[in-house]
């Protein structure tokens, strides 16, 4: 089996999780991060159990690299990805690509430009929840998916003071990109508008609106909704003893797609761990709607059904390992970024974008 070295940009919570999935990768040999101050290189890198540089040119420079994998902060998500592509070095880079449009784009012209490995981190498209609707649409489950809706209400968890609540990009590229990106990927269809509203914030010290009403129409004309608001879910004041998903099902917290299609509907809830399929039939008095299957699954299986990125790691590490291309196009994660900037280019002007516009 071929093995290769992984070089981690980035050495915070997320940064952790990739080198973890490196560590558990049976197709990697050895993992070096990298964090610009070198005090915090060395104290991430002995937290983790990893050798750690400042030195970003000496692991680009270094021909053993085959894969690196960004989860450094968005401002320099395009930067690292393109000097990495052009070092010859297979990227996986974290969500959101960039901050703005046009460094996304680049990113997307380095991937051509080099011929190079390249996924963008949605690793929604690997969590167990997503993937099973997934398969049920494809499946023909629930006919053409005409209608999707996604809420998603949340504590206030960017902090103050962090590059989060002060970045120039906004909650839409930072956390919500993920579910336009669902929203994608289940309707199957080009977005052609987008509409978006943003209302005055309630957390103050953020740089970016906290609360959005995002409409999408599709291609084949099928719409979407995303509804999201950080403020409402109550704030958790980290008890390790705390069960949270259990705390936050019924505190505020709301995180629920439905798809509506023309013989049947899903339901995938995250905080109460549970996804449904409804089917609807044909009867002589009216149309009859059932519920034909649901799934839960243990606490134990979180990580696997939520936010896999783990799964996703050791998977693009076999990837790159094996020579395969990547499995979710960074030239799709680009669609996905252009409804964000799409959405918030709408709320600024207030009208509808079409999407051809960005
Ligand atoms: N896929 C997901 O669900 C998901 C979840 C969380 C975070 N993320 C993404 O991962 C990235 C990191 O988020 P996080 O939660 O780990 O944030 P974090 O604040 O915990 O870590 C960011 C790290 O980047 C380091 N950093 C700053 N400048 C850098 C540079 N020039 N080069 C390399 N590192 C630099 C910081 O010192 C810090 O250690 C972000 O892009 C975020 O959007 C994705």
């Amino acid at each position: 089996m071929k093995q290769i070295n992984v070089a981690v940009l980035g050495l915070g919570g997320m940064g952790g999780t990739h080198v973890g999935a490196a560590k558990a990768s049976p197709y990697v040999n050895k993992i070096i991060g990298y964090e610009p101050d070198p005090e915090r290189a060395r104290l991430r890198g002995e937290e983790l159990g990893i050798e750690s540089t400042a030195d970003l040119d000496a692991i680009l420079n270094d021909p053993d690299i085959a894969l690196v994998t960004i989860a450094a902060i968005n401002a320099v998500h395009a930067e690292q990805t393109i000097r990495s592509l052009r070092a010859g070095k297979a990227v996986l880079c974290e969500k959101p690509m960039a901050e703005n449009l046009a460094d996304a784009k680049n990113m997307v012209a380095a991937e051509a430009e080099t011929g190079i490995f390249l996924q963008i981190g949605f690793e929604l498209h690997y969590s167990k929840m997503y993937t099973t609707v997934k398969d049920w649409i494809d499946a023909g489950l629930i006919g053409t998916p005409v209608n999707c809706h996604c809420r998603y209400y949340c504590s206030e968890f960017h902090l103050k003071n962090t590059w989060r609540s002060r970045s120039k990009g906004t909650m839409i590229g930072e956390k919500l990109s993920h579910y336009l990106d669902l929203q994608r990927w289940f309707m199957g269809s080009p977005v052609e508008d987008v509409f978006s509203m943003h209302a005055p914030n309630a957390v103050t010290y953020f740089n970016h609106p906290d609360n959005h009403q995002i409409n999408l129409r599709f291609e084949n004309d099928a719409i979407a909704n995303l509804n999201f608001v950080m403020h409402i879910g109550e704030t958790d004041h980290t008890d390790p003893l705390l069960e949270l998903l259990e705390k936050q099902s019924d505190d505020g917290h709301f995180l629920q797609y439905h798809i509506f299609g023309t013989k049947g509907a899903i339901e995938a809830d995250v905080f109460r761990r549970r996804i449904r399929r409804w089917e609807f039939s044909d009867s002589p008095k009216q149309l009859v709607s059932k519920i034909v299957e649901t799934l839960t699954f243990p606490k134990e299986e979180d990580q696997v059904w939520f936010h896999n990125t783990h799964g996703q790691n050791v998977r693009v590490a076999e990837l790159v390992a094996k020579g395969l291309p990547p499995e979710n196009p960074a030239t799709d994660a680009l669609e996905t970024m252009k409804v964000g900037f799409a959405a918030e280019t709408s709320e600024r002007e207030k009208r509808i974008v079409k999407l051809s516009e960005m």
